[in-house]
């Protein structure tokens, strides 16, 4: 079944962005393997990614994401089915953003950062995460 996981973590302060680099290397290798699809955004602080693909997969990488020190204290914010991916050409898209304060990420406009919020707070994800993909279209 194909579904989506959406978590959010806190980036190790040990994790530079070298490190963030080497995991999106390691990230687009594997799922590409895996037809696993999605998006990891990153800030000095935080990390949140949206996995894409089968369920049993996306369940068995996150639990080995979580275990990865870069990171701390990962928090499923959704894992859901869905009848289509948001990202289909992205074996792992990236962004930086500047502020811990998603609400303002000054690429969106107010009511994307509403919706990124209530992605956030686990609520509208499917609305939140088109609004993330069109990000990257
Ligand atoms: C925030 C974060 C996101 C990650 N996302 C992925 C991912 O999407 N795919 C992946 O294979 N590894 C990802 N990793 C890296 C894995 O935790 C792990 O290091 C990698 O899969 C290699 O593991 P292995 O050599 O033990 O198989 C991520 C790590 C972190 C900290």
């Amino acid at each position: 079944m194909l579904s989506e996981l959406v978590y959010l973590s806190f980036r190790s302060a040990a994790c530079t962005d070298n490190d963030v680099q080497k995991i999106l290397e390691e990230a687009r290798q594997f799922n590409g393997k895996q037809d696993i699809t999605g998006v990891l955004i990153y800030s000095k602080e935080k990390f949140l990614q949206v996995l894409e693909g089968e369920q049993d997969q996306i369940l068995a990488l996150y639990e080995k994401i979580k275990l990865d020190d870069r990171h701390a204290r990962a928090l499923m914010v959704s894992n859901r089915p869905i009848t289509e991916r948001h990202f289909p050409s992205w074996q792992m898209a990236e962004k930086a953003i500047n502020t811990d304060d998603y609400a303002f990420l000054s690429a969106m406009n107010e009511e994307e950062q509403a919706q990124f919020k209530a992605l956030l707070d686990g609520e509208k994800q499917n609305n939140a995460t088109k609004m993330i993909a069109r990000l990257f279209a």
